[in-house]
């Protein structure tokens, strides 16, 4: 029964290939956002009766037309979103082969070509980052969250011999980690969860780039010594959510070397540039890093979910999530088990959507694409600049945010109301969507060219949008 014969299968992938192909043939011209309620879906839900049978190829179309229609279109050449991107065609591919043959890669010997796989990933990309690729390594995680939370473990266990055993109350003190105001939220989650307490994250005021500011990061580390707080990490984060700014990762690893603190680089999103030779210069110091988070989920447009930590040393992971178990037979590979090397244990074969596309398309490949959205960012910044937008905060990455330069004389909550209702206008239209954030409190419009789709047609109808809503608002 969960296996329909041989002719079945194949009219079912046909039926699901043919639906995915449609959805991308008409991709263009379907509305970016949906345009529905809990209630609507809920009834739907409802109506669907657990008790009864339902013919599964009916149950494809029926979730086929929920998912498209009642849901944000990401691959859409105008959804300049959240670093959720359009999928590369080889990650689906690779995602349908990992569940239809469904390794479990926490283990060596159930999946070595698996384990074996990712681990060849693994050593590629810390040889890219500048890492020594003898001792470094690393573990695929479900996304960057994971990641940033398994660096602040390893942070932990590398600098405090104590906490793998007697955990954070046999610390003489608070322990304190370090991250510029624009970090990424999930650090707060981590640290309450990791039993540091939000208070823990110390965040230091950015300089007027918006980049971790250096030397308010000196003089809070020495006001936290006199107070007996534990300093024992700082993130540095390389292509902040909202902006795409990178932090001064040279000046803060000389910090880190001075002052003895474990350097997190988050490079969730940025990293991605490591394999363009053209833009990886703006990630010059990520070589210094001790952990690195890296998602090919997002600007490496592999499906959700995919994300990477990097670990200078490799040691270092198999110190803080070794483990001894009676039911997992003993692997040959000594240290090449993932259910020791991090905190999953049934795990999904991340890597292979990121094998399967950097082996298709080659890392020139990734770096045309890479440098494409770069380039559209520019164009779309050269064109609000020329009318009346004022581009806000420097990156040469894929992010532009701006404001618009008419509302000046308005206050501050007045501006932001203006924006918000710019862009309600270039989301209502279908077309396109943009979204509405703070940078260090300022309100400012966001766009990130996230969807590797997006050419300059689109950019030009979403700098017609936007002068639209600019003279429909004003
Ligand atoms: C800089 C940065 N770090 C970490 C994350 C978290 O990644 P994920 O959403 O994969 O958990 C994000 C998400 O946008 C991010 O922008």
């Amino acid at each position: 029964m969960l296996l329909p014969d041989s002719n079945q299968r194949l009219q079912l992938l046909q039926q699901t290939g043919q639906l995915i192909d449609d959805y991308y043939q008409q991709l263009e011209d379907l509305p970016v956002t949906p345009k529905v309620n809990s209630d609507q879906i809920r009834k739907f839900l409802q109506a669907i009766d657990f008790e009864k049978k339902n013919d599964l190829s009916q149950v494809v179309d029926m979730v086929y037309q929920s998912l498209r229609d009642w849901g944000m279109k990401v691959a859409h050449p105008g959804y300049y979103g959240l670093f959720n991107p359009a999928p590369s065609f080889a990650g689906v591919l690779a995602d349908l082969l990992a569940a239809a043959l469904n390794p479990q890669a926490g283990a060596w010997h159930h999946s070595p070509f698996g384990v074996e796989m990712e681990r060849h990933l693994i050593k590629y990309f810390a040889g890219r980052f500048g890492l020594p690729a003898e001792q470094a390594y690393g573990s695929f995680t479900s996304g960057g969250s994971e990641a940033n939370s398994t660096g602040v473990l390893v942070a932990l266990t590398r600098q405090f011999p104590d906490f793998a055993r007697h955990g954070l109350r046999a610390l003489p003190g608070q322990p304190v980690f370090y991250c510029s105001e624009e970090f990424h939220h999930s650090f707060e989650k981590i640290a309450h969860a990791c039993g540091l307490g939000r208070n823990a994250v110390r965040t230091i005021k950015a300089d007027e780039h918006y980049r971790l500011s250096v030397d308010r990061l000196e003089q809070t580390i020495k006001q936290d010594r006199a107070r007996n707080n534990i300093p024992f990490m700082v993130v540095a984060t390389a292509g902040t959510t909202n902006a795409g700014v990178i932090d001064p990762i040279s000046e803060i690893a000389e910090v880190c070397q001075r002052e003895q603190l474990h350097l997190h680089v988050d490079a969730a999103w940025g990293g991605a540039v490591i394999l363009s030779d053209k833009l990886k210069g703006q990630l010059a110091g990520i070589e210094h890093a001790d952990t690195i988070t890296f998602d090919p989920h997002k600007f490496l447009s592999v499906p959700m979910a995919a994300g990477m930590l990097i670990v200078r040393k490799g040691h270092w992971l198999a110190d803080t999530f070794h483990v001894e178990t009676a039911y997992v037979p003993e692997s040959s590979e000594v240290g090449m088990d993932n259910y020791r090397l991090s905190l999953q244990f049934s795990r999904r074969l991340i890597g292979l959507k990121l094998f399967m596309t950097i082996a298709s398309i080659g890392r020139q490949g990734y770096a045309e694409t890479l440098e494409h959205q770069v380039t559209m960012a520019g164009y779309l910044a050269q064109q609000l600049e020329a009318r009346n937008w004022r581009v806000v905060a420097d990156t040469s990455l894929a992010i532009v945010c701006f404001e618009d330069i008419q509302s000046d004389g308005l206050k501050q909550e007045q501006r932001a109301d203006h924006q918000a209702a710019v862009v309600d206008y270039v989301v209502d239209s279908g077309r396109a969507w943009i979204s509405v954030t703070r940078i260090v409190g300022r309100p400012v419009i966001r766009v990130c060219v996230t969807s590797y789709l997006t050419q300059k047609q689109h950019i030009d109808e979403l700098v017609q949008l936007l002068e639209q809503a600019r003279a429909k608002t004003t």
